[in-house]
C-alpha cells in the first residue's frame, strides 16, 4: 500500500468509546491516513466521503468478510522481556522463591548481549503476532541489553515503553548495581532512547519493587523520571509474604512506601495490587495512578485472586498484563480470559458479585490500557485524531464458513474471540498505521 494513500477500512467495527462502554459501528468505515484515523463513520456515507477525497489523495479500500472485526489493537500493561524463556516453567514456587531460584538466574544471563537480541526479537515477534500493538516492557538490569529491546521493539515496529530494571538487592552478586550505578546507567538509558527520537518508543522508570531498592534510591529514579517527565513502573502488593516482608522493612503500607519515595504520580504504572487495603486504594486514586491486572501470573504463581471491581469503584486506571513469565502466555487475549475467570472465581465467595464480562476485559485490554499508559490521547480507541493501531480478527480462519459461524453477529465474533480466540484468529495488525502482521485481508 502507498503512504500517501487514504485507506478505508470498511466492515464491522468493534471499540470502546469510554470506561467500560463498548460500542459497535455495524457496516461501518475507518479512514487511515498515514498514521492517523482521519474519520469513522457509516459506510453508507462513503461514496460522498470517497467523493471529496478522490481529487487528493489515492484511495484504497480494505473490505472485511462478514467473519472479521476490526477492532484496537490489544495494549499489554506489564511484560518482563528476558524472561520469555521461562514462560511456563516454575510455577511450583511462589513469588519470592520463583524470584531467587528461577527468575534472576535467567535475568542474570543477559550480559551475553548475542542472547539477549535472540531472545528479545522472538518476544516481540510473538507478542506482535498476538495482537498487542503496545508493550510495556521490564527490560534487564544490564543497560546494553535493554537497549536491544528498544533495538528489537524499533526493528518490528511495535509501539513501546521499554525500562532499565534497578536493583540493588538480589542473591546474587553479578546481579545487582550500586545505587550510584542504578543512577548513572539508568540516565544513560534515557538519554539514549530519547536520542533516537522514535515516537513510537519511550523510556520508562522501572525501580523493581520495594524488597530490591531503597526508599532513597527509588526517590533518585523518581527524580529522573520528573526532570524528563517519563512513566514510572513497578510491582505492588503481589503476594502475601511479600506484602508482610515490605511492612516489616519499612514499617508502612506498600502504598506508603512508594509514596514517600515520591514516585506515586500520574504517570505511575503499578502491577498486581491485590492485597491493597482501602487507604492504599484511596491513596493510589488520589495520586491518579494506574493498576496492571495481571490475572495469569496472579494465578501461576498461587498469588490470589485481584478484584478488578474494588479497583475499578476507586477510579483508579487499569489495564491487563501478561507479565510474563510470571504469566505463561505472551496472549492479551488469554489475559482477557484469565481475568474472566478470576472474576468467576471471586464471584463465588463474595455475595452479589457481579462478574466482570467480556465487553469489561475487552475496555481492560483496549481503552484502559491506553489509559493506564497515558496514551489514551493517542491510542486506545478508533477516535478520529487518533493513531491507527488495530486489528483484524476473524473467527473463520478456516475458510470453512460451517453453519455454526454464519448466525454469529459482530458483538458474537468479539465474543467467540475473547474466549476462544487466538494468534490465528487475528489477521492483521496495525501499527502507526502500519501493516506489521500480513494476513488473509483483501485489500482492493
Ligand atoms: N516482583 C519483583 N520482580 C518481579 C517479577 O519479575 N515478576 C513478578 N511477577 N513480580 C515481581
Ligand atoms: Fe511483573
Amino acid at each position: 500500500m502507498t503512504d500517501n494513500a487514504v485507506k478505508f477500512f470498511v466492515g464491522n467495527i468493534i471499540h470502546c468509546p469510554a470506561k467500560l462502554q463498548t460500542e459497535l459501528i455495524e457496516n461501518g468505515y475507518v479512514a487511515v491516513l498515514k498514521n492517523q484515523i482521519i474519520a469513522v463513520g457509516d459506510a453508507s456515507t462513503l461514496p460522498s466521503q470517497l467523493e471529496q477525497l478522490e481529487a487528493n489523495y489515492k484511495i484504497q479500500t480494505i473490505y472485511l468478510r462478514k467473519s472479521q472485526i476490526l477492532i484496537p489493537g490489544l495494549i499489554d500493561t506489564h511484560i518482563h522481556a528476558p524472561q520469555y524463556p521461562n514462560a511456563g516453567l516454575g510455577y511450583d514456587k511462589t513469588l519470592l522463591d520463583w524470584l531467587d531460584c528461577y527468575t534472576f538466574k535467567l535475568e542474570r544471563q543477559y550480559k551475553d548481549l548475542k542472547f539477549a537480541k535472540k531472545v528479545f526479537d522472538a518476544i516481540v515477534k510473538k507478542t506482535l503476532q498476538h495482537g498487542t500493538t503496545t508493550a510495556c516492557y521490564f527490560a534487564s538490569l544490564f543497560t546494553d541489553a535493554s537497549l536491544v529491546l528498544v533495538d528489537s521493539v524499533i526493528e518490528y515496529g511495535q509501539r513501546a515503553l521499554v525500562g532499565k530494571v534497578n536493583m540493588t538487592l538480589s542473591p546474587f552478586s553479578d546481579y545487582v548495581e550500586t545505587e550510584e550505578e542504578s543512577f548513572q546507567n539508568t540516565l544513560a538509558f534515557v538519554n539514549n532512547v530519547l536520542s533516537r527520537k522514535v515516537d513510537l518508543v519511550q523510556p520508562i522508570i522501572t525501580p523493581r519493587f520495594a524488597l530490591s531498592c531503597n526508599l532513597e534510591h527509588m526517590s533518585e529514579l523518581g527524580t529522573i523520571a520528573k526532570n524528563n517527565n517519563l512513566f514510572v513502573q513497578t510491582h505492588i502488593s503481589e503476594n502475601v509474604d511479600e506484602v508482610a516482608m515490605v511492612y516489616e522493612t519499612y514499617g508502612m503500607s506498600y502504598a506508603e512506601v512508594y509514596d514517600k519515595s515520591k514516585l506515586l504520580t500520574e504517570k505511575t504504572i503499578l502491577a498486581h495490587g491485590i492485597y491493597l487495603s482501602d487507604d492504599e486504594l484511596q491513596l493510589i486514586a488520589a495520586r491518579k495512578c494506574s493498576i496492571s491486572h495481571c490475572p495469569g501470573s496472579n494465578t501461576c504463581l498461587k498469588s490470589g485472586l485481584c478484584d478488578v471491581r474494588n479497583i475499578l469503584n476507586y477510579n483508579i486506571k487499569m489495564g491487563l498484563g501478561t507479565d510474563v513469565s510470571g504469566g505463561p502466555s505472551p496472549s492479551i487475549c488469554a489475559a482477557m480470559r484469565s481475568a474472566l475467570t478470576t472474576s468467576v472465581h471471586l464471584s463465588f465467595s463474595e455475595e452479589n458479585y457481579k462478574p466482570l464480562t467480556y465487553t469489561d476485559v475487552f475496555y481492560l485490554a483496549t481503552l484502559g490500557g491506553a489509559e493506564a499508559l497515558g496514551l489514551d490521547n493517542k491510542i486506545g480507541n478508533f477516535r478520529t485524531g487518533k493513531e491507527f493501531d488495530a486489528l483484524i480478527v476473524d473467527v473463520d480462519v478456516d475458510d470453512t464458513e460451517v453453519d455454526y459461524l454464519l448466525p454469529c453477529n459482530p458483538m458474537e465474533i468479539l465474543q467467540k474471540f475473547v474466549y476462544c480466540g487466538d494468534d490465528r484468529n487475528i489477521v492483521s495488525v496495525f501499527v502507526g498505521g502500519k501493516l506489521v502482521k500480513e494476513g488473509n485481508t483483501k485489500f482492493t
